[in-house]
Order: C-alpha cells, then sequence, then structure tokens
C-alpha cells in the first residue's frame, strides 16, 4: 500500500518539526536531517513513490513534497543559527569570565639606583642654594689638566689614563674629560664671583674594567668662590651633604691629600656603614671609608681664570656618583649599574 498521501505527509511534517524544536544539540540536528531527508529519510523516500500516482496526484502530491522538505531545511537551518549564536555567545562570555585564566605579567619600570642617588646628590646642594652647570664631555687639554694647575709631567696626563682624540686637523688637544673639574674652569672663565655651582656629569678614563673600575662613570663636581670663602664653609657643606645622603647621626672625617688644583687638598671620609665604625673588611679595619675629594682652590688656579687670588678664595670638590651609590646600597661591584640586570635595577 503507497504511504503517500496527504495525511500522511502532514503528520511527518508535524513530527519532524517537533523533533526539530525540541533538539537540544548540533548533533541531534544532524539526526533528525538524516532521519527525515537523507537519501533513505522518512521524507525522501517518498518521492521514490511518485512515479505510482496519476499524472494529477503526482504533480499535487510533488509540490506537497517540495513545500515540505523546504519548509524542513528550513526549520533546519533556522535551528541551525539559534545554536551557532549560543555557542558564540558561550565563547565570548568565556573571554569574559573566565576568572581561572593567568593574566599577563607586566612590570612597572623603576627609577635606575645610579639617577636616583644622582638626583639626590643634586638635589641636596639644591637645597643649599647651588645652580647646577654643565661642560662638554669632549673638552680641551688645556680645561682638563693645564688651567687646573696639572703640570705637564703629571702622572694623570699618563696615555694610561687619558682617552685622547685623534684629530690630527685641530689645533687644539682634544679628550674625553677624565673628571668634571675642567667644568669648574669654564665657570670661571664665564662668570664673576660669587660663584656657587654644582657640575656633574660623565667622565672617561683608560681602565681595565674591574669591580670598582668602569671606563666611564659620573662625578658631581662643587665649587663656590666669593671674598672669604674659608675650609670652614668647604666642611660645613660637605657635612650637611654626607648627613643628608647617608644619616643625621654619621660621623665623618677631614685627611689630608694632595690635589694639583686645591691647597691645602682635603679627602673626606665617612663611618664605614657596614660596621658601623667598628672596622671590618669592607673599611680596612678602619672604621672610616673614603667619600670624596675636596679643598681651597689653588691661587694659581684662580689666577689661570682671570680671578685675582688676594681679593677671593674658593673651595672646590668632587665625587663620584657610582662610589656614593655603592657605599650607600652597600654595592660591591660598580659593574652591575651598566648590566642593567632586571633582578638588580628593581632592588632600589
Ligand atoms: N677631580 C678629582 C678626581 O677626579 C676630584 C676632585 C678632588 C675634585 C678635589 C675637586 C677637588 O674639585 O677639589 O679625582
Amino acid at each position: 500500500m503507497s504511504n503517500i498521501n496527504e495525511k500522511h505527509i502532514s503528520e511527518l511534517r508535524q513530527q519532524c518539526l517537533k523533533e526539530i524544536e525540541e533538539a537540544t544539540s548540533l548533533a541531534e540536528l544532524n539526526t533528525i536531517k538524516t532521519k527525515y531527508l537523507g537519501r533513505k529519510g522518512l521524507i525522501r523516500q517518498l518521492f521514490e513513490e511518485l512515479p505510482n500516482l496519476s499524472l494529477k496526484e503526482r504533480r499535487e502530491i510533488g509540490e506537497l513534497l517540495n513545500r515540505t522538505v523546504e519548509e524542513v531545511e528550513n526549520k533546519l537551518n533556522q535551528k541551525l543559527e539559534e545554536f551557532k549564536n549560543v555557542l558564540i555567545h558561550k565563547e565570548h562570555n568565556f573571554s569574559k569570565l573566565e576568572l581561572t585564566l593567568s593574566g599577563n605579567k607586566f612590570y612597572v619600570g623603576k627609577i635606575h639606583p645610579l639617577n636616583k642617588v644622582y638626583y639626590e646628590i643634586i638635589q641636596i646642594f639644591l637645597n643649599l642654594g647651588f645652580s647646577i652647570e654643565e661642560g662638554p664631555e669632549v673638552e680641551k687639554e688645556e680645561y682638563n689638566f693645564t688651567l687646573l694647575n696639572i703640570p705637564y709631567d703629571h702622572p694623570a696626563r699618563d696615555m694610561q689614563d687619558t682617552l685622547y682624540l685623534d684629530l690630527k686637523d685641530f689645533s687644539e688637544k682634544l679628550l674625553l674629560r677624565t673628571h668634571t673639574s675642567p667644568v669648574q674652569i669654564r665657570v670661571m672663565l664665564s662668570k664673576k664671583p660669587p660663584i656657587k655651582s654644582i657640575m656633574p656629569g660623565r667622565v672617561y678614563r683608560h681602565e681595565n674594567l674591574d669591580p670598582s673600575h668602569l671606563f666611564n662613570f659620573h662625578q658631581v663636581e662643587g665649587l663656590m668662590v666669593d671674598r672669604g670663602v674659608r675650609l670652614s664653609d668647604l666642611k660645613g657643606v660637605l657635612t650637611y651633604f654626607v648627613k643628608n645622603m647617608f644619616g643625621s647621626d654619621i660621623e665623618s672625617r677631614f685627611r689630608q691629600s694632595y690635589f694639583p688644583f686645591t691647597e691645602p687638598s682635603l679627602e673626606m671620609d665617612i663611618q664605614c656603614l657596614v660596621c658601623k665604625g667598628k672596622g671590618c673588611s669592607v673599611c680596612k679595619n678602619s672604621g672610616f671609608v673614603e667619600v670624596l675629594g675636596c679643598g681651597m682652590v689653588h691661587p694659581q688656579v684662580l689666577e689661570n681664570v682671570g680671578i685675582d687670588s688676594e681679593a677671593y678664595t674658593g673651595f672646590a670638590f668632587g665625587l663620584g656618583v657610582e662610589r656614593i651609590a655603592m657605599l650607600k646600597y652597600r654595592i660591591d661591584d660598580i659593574r652591575l649599574f651598566y648590566e642593567n640586570d632586571y633582578r638588580f635595577i628593581t632592588q632600589f
């Protein structure tokens, strides 16, 4: 008996649409599609019976079957879209709400320990009313040495220490400054006393690298020239500096020393921060460590720049920024400042 009548088709159609409506997964939807529209599917099969019908019936039933297939396909597609939307939604919510996913690690930048100390040093002298002056890193030999009263035969002029520039066409001998003291000369040549300045900057020396030497490092120079400037002014300013830099309870002392551009010349020591003055390997059991060089500006240096040494006196000092940072943070290898090892530079 032929199954192919309107009632049967209508039942199949309803049953199929109901199943599609109730489907809860893509897999289920696929099964339904095969069940009804597959090659041996319940609806598809009916097409094979069409040739057994009369011409009139064939047209009517054929049309009905075509409409039914179209309707079922539409319904299937519609349901498929619904599933897709749900999936997209799920994915979307997933990235928004997946709280157990580990986040991206990010790093907060920090000021390099050397810059930190550099700014601190400068700020202390700004608080005392010093101005900031700067000079070039490529310097005239005359300013780096001659006018600073460093004679031709002084060991500091030796090629071992100084990096000279090989500029044959240039009439003057140029070099990479070995200290910030030539900026003293520049300031005194361009300004009349009273002068009260610090001169921070980078300096260069022909050195082999080791835990306490680099071929370039930083200094802060200080200079005060006026009528009646005395050694006690120098001591007062520098004692204020070390107390602000290392702590108000820090002991300090001045020792006699020698620099060609100062007379008298002194070196300043502070109490060893490691053993608090008791004596240890860092301070070689002396209880003190050296922090800077200083002195009264040599009268010859004042005369060299056209300042009357009978009327004016001055004091000067020069300190190494890396050295101050090493003392302050107890760093035992100067090279660490330039390696940019994240584990090192984030400790300060
Ligand atoms: N220029 C010296 C150096 O590089 C440091 C220094 C010592 C600077 C004494 C001064 C000073 O102004 O008075 O070793």
